[in-house]
C-alpha cells in the first residue's frame, strides 16, 4: 500500500503542523491549530486520524495476503476476521508505537476505534467463504473493496457519530459509491492535486451536515507499483476485475481516506 506511515501521520499531530484551515468554495472556517488551542478544540483531529490510520493499518494486511487469498490450491487460510483484525493491531502499534485496543472504550474514541475494529472482524468473517473458495484464484477481494466495505459496515455501526469512506479524483473513481462530495472533490482538485502539497499531508476542516458541525479529515493516498496493475497503462485496457486501467502512474495521487466525525 502507498501508505505513509502512521507515525507521520501521528507525528503531524504532535507537532501541530496539521492543516487545520478553510477550503475555497466549501462552507469550512478557519480553525486554529491543534498545537495553539489545545484547550478550546476537541480530540477530533487524533480521532479521525486514528481512524484513518487503523483503516490503512487493516487494508495493507488484505494486500500483504493477496497472493495467498488467491491461492486456489488451499481451502482454509486461516484468515479469520479476527486474526487480520490482530495483524492490522500490530502493524498499527508498529508505524505508531500506539496499542488501540488500550484506549479507553467508553471514551468516543475508544468507542468509534472499536467500532471500526468490529467491522473489520465482521467484513473478512462475510467474505471467508469466497477466501476459502478451492479451486478459485481470483476472488475479488481486493484492498479496495476491503476498505469500502469497511467503511461501509463502519458508517453503519458508528451510527450517525461518524462516517469512514474512501474517495478518489472524479476522473479515477471506478465505483459510484466513491465519487468525491462537493468538500472531497474541492479539497482533491485545490489542494492534493497541488505540486507543491506535501505529499501525505492531511487536510481538516470544520464544516456541517444536516444541520450539524461536522469535523471532516482528508488522507492523501498515492499509487505504488503494485497499484499500476490494475491502474496503470495501457490506458483504457481492461485490468484483471474488469475494469478500464487509467493510466495512472507511479506516485500519482489515487484515493484519499475521508473521515468525518459529527458533533
Ligand atoms: C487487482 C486490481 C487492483 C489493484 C492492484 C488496485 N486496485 Fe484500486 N480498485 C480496483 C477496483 C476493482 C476498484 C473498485 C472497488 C469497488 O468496487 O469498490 C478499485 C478502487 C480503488 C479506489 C476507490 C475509489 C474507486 O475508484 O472506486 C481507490 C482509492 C483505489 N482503488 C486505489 C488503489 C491503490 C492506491 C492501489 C495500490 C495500493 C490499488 N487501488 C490497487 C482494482 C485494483
Amino acid at each position: 500500500m502507498p501508505d505513509v506511515p502512521v507515525h507521520h501521520i501521528f507525528g503531524l499531530l504532535a507537532v501541530g503542523a496539521i492543516v487545520l484551515s478553510s477550503g475555497t468554495g466549501s462552507t469550512g472556517q478557519m480553525i486554529a491549530s491543534a498545537q495553539a488551542s489545545v484547550d478550546i478544540i476537541s480530540d477530533d483531529p487524533e480521532v479521525a486520524r486514528s481512524l484513518a490510520a487503523l483503516l490503512r493499518a487493516s487494508r495493507s494486511v488484505i494486500s500483504a495476503n493477496q497472493s495467498l487469498i488467491n491461492n486456489p490450491d488451499i481451502g482454509d487460510k486461516g484468515l479469520s476476521g479476527r486474526s487480520i483484525l490482530a495483524l492490522a493491531i500490530s502493524n498499527y502499534k508498529k508505524t505508531s508505537g500506539i496499542d488501540i485496543t488500550t484506549i479507553n472504550p467508553k471514551s468516543r474514541q475508544g468507542s468509534l476505534i472499536k467500532a471500526e475494529m468490529d467491522s473489520i472482524v465482521s467484513v473478512i468473517d462475510m467474505a471467508r467463504p469466497s477466501i476459502d473458495k478451492k479451486g478459485t484464484a481470483f476472488k475479488g477481494f481486493i484492498p479496495a473493496i476491503f476498505a469500502r466495505l469497511v467503511g461501509e459496515e463502519f458508517t453503519r455501526r458508528a451510527n450517525g457519530k461518524a462516517t469512514i469512506k474512501v474517495t478518489a479524483p472524479d476522473e479515477l473513481v471506478r465505483n459510484r459509491k466513491a465519487r468525491p462530495d462537493a468538500l472531497e472533490s474541492d479539497v482533491i482538485t485545490t489542494k492534493f492535486l497541488k505540486p507543491d502539497w506535501r505529499p501525505g499531508e492531511p487536510y481538516s476542516v470544520t464544516d456541517s451536515a444536516n444541520g450539524k458541525t461536522t469535523f471532516r479529515m482528508m488522507v492523501p493516498d498515492y499509487y505504488v507499483q503494485s497499484c499500476l496493475d490494475c491502474h496503470g497503462s495501457p490506458k483504457n485496457s481492461l485490468d484483471i476485475t474488469g475494469y478500464p486501467r487509467e493510466g495512472a502512474n507511479l506516485g500519482d495521487l489515487g484515493g484519499v481516506i475521508s473521515i468525518t466525525l459529527y458533533r
